[in-house]
């Protein structure tokens, strides 16, 4: 048996049908971006871009380029997990080729064991010599053999040097075994939990940096009520503590709770109720993040091919996916009512676009391809989170292998990167970087009844104080000449990467898999003014020093 999404979500269905409805005025929210559809024939020529350099805007939180690996399909056992006796390289079971991938792309953090997994997981099972073999109810039915449990998932976030983001068990696990796992992990004293993480080979507390407390607790995660998760999240609040003795104070770990699952009425009551408990919260329970899913799939059941397709497609699922800018301005306007400080961050911790299974692909284990629609697709979400990098501190595509819009795809000792992944290669500069304020005209590019702006930008200033600048031209079609003013710097040496292909649906395979990848860009300066000609459909990132 398995999940099929069919069931498991009409009312995303419905918040999708809705969304495109109101495409237009969602625009309209759009910070810094004025979009002209009368001025089309003019922007085509040319796109005037202004970059004000020397103003700050937020930070952009490094954790919003963060990852989901569930335990779904090949997305754990094969993608990251091959077990140390495999002929595939490996250090201690964990694939070579695929964390040299990761550490390439800087993840700030891995979110795990689900997603709908974690509601069903007990991590008594994933310690220690003797592994018990489970099932996977939620994804395909298979087995379950626990071989990639607790320490595996550290040792591997050891080797490509990201942080724990554990979802625990609200579902049909307890606060006592969540609090377990807590103490198993976090404490230095000699307990018996310490002892038996000791002899299990790590005797040094280990260190989590987020805490999940259930994963969509109003569907798959139990089916419940406002009040109902309230009152488990205050429990879990509670009780579920981190001892590291370094992670006290400023440095504690950060609770995540359930937040919206789309725009309806219902999710909407949701997060006001949540909202409405934390502000007025007593000592006894905190927490410092909302969870935010959202997928782009137009409908459900997910009915869009990964591959083979042409340009409808192309700009439907992009004007779909444009709906993430409404569902964090809707959500964070909701925040604000009840926490102006903005404390709590909106943590889209599951996003990418959902296709159809590929044919011949095991049922449940969603499978499908990457193309440069969706690096694309990947560029204007990461966008959009900048933009909102005051209240969007975190996100996590889903998956990072194998499943839904991944960054790897591995097939036995091949491993492939996909469109994705170079988007988030690109991106890595923006890592922690400072926002700041780009102004634009983004025309428009228009396929039969869809109209979208066709360029989309956003620009940010790293630590040593280089300005980065990432744009993107939708248009499938036409190539776009931009002239950057870049007001308030000196500008210096340019470097830059674009990311197209021949076709809106090009992939990477196994036997060809620099279809998709970055080259390097034509941008020039000259008298304080950028030029760069953008490839139609393409993701380019240039840095200036000044
Ligand atoms: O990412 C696949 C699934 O989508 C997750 O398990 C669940 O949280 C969501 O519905």
């Amino acid at each position: 048996m398995f999940l099929t999404h069919a069931s498991k979500s009409g009312s995303i269905k419905d918040a999708g049908r809705r969304q495109v409805s109101t495409f237009g005025h969602r625009l309209i929210g759009v910070a810094l971006v004025v979009v002209s559809v009368t001025a089309v024939a003019l922007a085509q020529a040319k796109v005037q871009v202004s970059v004000a350099a020397a103003k700050a805007g937020a930070r952009i939180d490094r954790n919003i380029f963060g990852q989901f690996a569930e335990h779904l399909g090949h997305g754990v056992y094969e993608g990251i997990w091959v077990g140390p006796d495999s002929k595939i390289p490996n250090t201690r079971g964990i694939r070579n080729d695929v964390v040299a991938a990761l550490k390439a792309v800087k993840v700030p953090n891995v979110r795990w064991p689900g997603g709908c997994f974690a509601d069903e997981y007990h991590w008594r099972k994933g310690v220690g010599r003797e592994r018990v073999v489970t099932l996977n109810p939620n994804w395909g039915g298979v087995t379950e053999p626990n071989s990639f449990g607790t320490h595996e998932f550290m040792d591997f976030l050891d080797q490509i040097g990201a942080e724990a983001y554990l979802s625990v068990n609200v579902g049909s696990g307890s606060p006592q075994e969540a609090a377990e796992w807590l103490e198993y992990l976090t404490t230095p004293q000699a307990t018996t939990l310490q002892k038996e993480r000791a002899a299990n080979g790590h005797p040094a507390p280990y260190r989590i940096a987020y805490l999940g407390i259930g994963n969509e607790s109003w569907d798959c995660g139990g089916n419940m009520t406002p009040d109902y998760y309230l009152s488990q999240l205050k429990i879990y609040s509670r009780f579920v503590r981190n001892f590291n003795p370094s992670q006290q104070g400023n440095q504690q770990m950060l609770k995540i709770a359930v937040g919206p699952g789309g725009g309806e009425p219902r999710f909407v009551e949701w997060t006001e109720a949540v909202m409405k408990a934390w502000q007025n919260h007593p000592w006894s329970w905190d927490m410092n993040g909302l969870s935010m899913h959202n997928y782009t799939v137009v409908r459900w059941p997910p009915a869009y091919a990964s591959v083979g397709f042409g340009e409808a497609e192309y700009s439907q699922i992009l004007k779909s996916t444009l709906e993430m800018e409404g569902l964090i301005s809707k959500y964070s306007a909701i925040m604000d009512q009840y926490d102006p400080q903005k404390k709590i961050a909106l943590v889209v911790d599951e996003w990418g676009a959902w296709y159809a299974p590929l044919p011949g692909s095991t049922p449940g284990f969603l499978v499908q391809q990457n193309s440069l629609r969706d690096a694309i697709l990947a560029a204007l979400n990461l966008n959009i989170f900048a933009r909102h990098a005051e209240r969007v501190r975190m996100a996590n595509i889903a998956q990072m292998i194998n499943v839904l819009q991944a960054m790897i795809m591995t097939d036995k000792e091949k491993m492939v990167l996909t469109p994705t992944y170079h988007v988030f290669k690109m991106y890595a500069p923006f890592q922690d970087s400072t926002f700041v304020p780009v102004t634009f005209n983004a025309g428009a590019y228009t396929h039969d009844n869809i109209t979208l702006p066709r360029v989309d930008a956003i620009a940010a200033k790293d630590k040593a104080g280089k300005l980065w600048l990432a744009i993107t031209n939708v248009d499938a079609n036409e190539a776009v000449e931009v002239e950057a003013s870049l007001v308030g710097i000196k500008a210096g040496a340019v470097t830059g990467e674009t990311l197209t292909a021949p076709r809106v649906d090009s992939v990477n395979t196994f036997d060809a898999p620099n279809t998709v990848r970055p080259q390097p860009t034509s941008a020039k300066v000259q008298s304080g003014k950028l030029t760069v000609k953008l490839e139609p459909k393409s993701v380019t990132v240039i840095s200036v020093e000044q």
